[in-house]
């Protein structure tokens, strides 16, 4: 990514305040899927909505980033919720493939990645589960939208993660989000 590009994430986040812990989109609705706690990774995760809520649920969490402003607002809301500790803030870019060295135990029970599209990420987000975890994805679609070279294509997730076991797959309003789990 161009230094100028992270830069207008740090803007971004910088110009928002804090939020709130949230779920992530693919999994309003079907927190009964959602597996005992264990580890989870949060691709892109922005100002840590979803981290800092896997982590209140109990899940260590490694939350990834390229925004140094972003993740400086992840830890600052894990720390208001107790759960600083649960939380492993890592800055990196994704450009280059999910950073080496986050599965020491060999993959992890919750994978999530929302509002980034990187088709690219596909396979190394469902190598990253363990045998029965979970991945939860949402992009942009061009599905009920005009198109862009940001969203995606009609069926694109489906036809990246069908070997998993989908639960729940839904495209419409120029979002698609896609829950399934790594056969255990
Ligand atoms: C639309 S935000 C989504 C944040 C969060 N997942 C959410 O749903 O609120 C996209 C995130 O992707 C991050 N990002 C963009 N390009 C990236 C890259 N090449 N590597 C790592 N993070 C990147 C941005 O810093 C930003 O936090």
């Amino acid at each position: 990514m161009a230094g100028s590009d992270r830069q207008r994430w740090d803007s971004r986040h910088a110009a928002v305040s804090v939020g709130e812990p949230m779920p992530p989109s693919a999994l309003l609705g079907r927190a009964d899927v959602l597996p005992s706690p264990g580890r989870a990774l949060d691709v892109a995760c922005g100002r840590g909505a979803v981290a800092v809520w896997l982590a209140l649920r109990g899940f260590v969490v490694d939350a990834v980033d390229v925004s140094a402003t972003g993740l400086a607002g992840g830890a600052e809301l894990a720390e208001r919720h107790g759960v600083g500790e649960r939380i492993r803030w890592v800055r990196a870019d994704l450009d280059g493939g999910l950073p080496a060295g986050r599965d020491p135990d060999g993959g992890y029970d919750v994978v999530v990645c929302q509002r980034f599209r990187e088709p690219a990420l596909y396979p190394p987000l469902a190598a990253a589960l363990r045998p029965g975890g979970l991945l939860a994805v949402t992009v942009l679609s061009e599905v009920g939208d005009e198109g862009g070279r940001f969203r995606a294509a009609p069926g694109e997730l489906l036809a990246a993660f069908g070997d998993l076991d989908v639960l729940d797959h839904v495209e419409g309003d120029g979002e698609a989000s896609l829950l399934a789990r790594r056969t255990p």
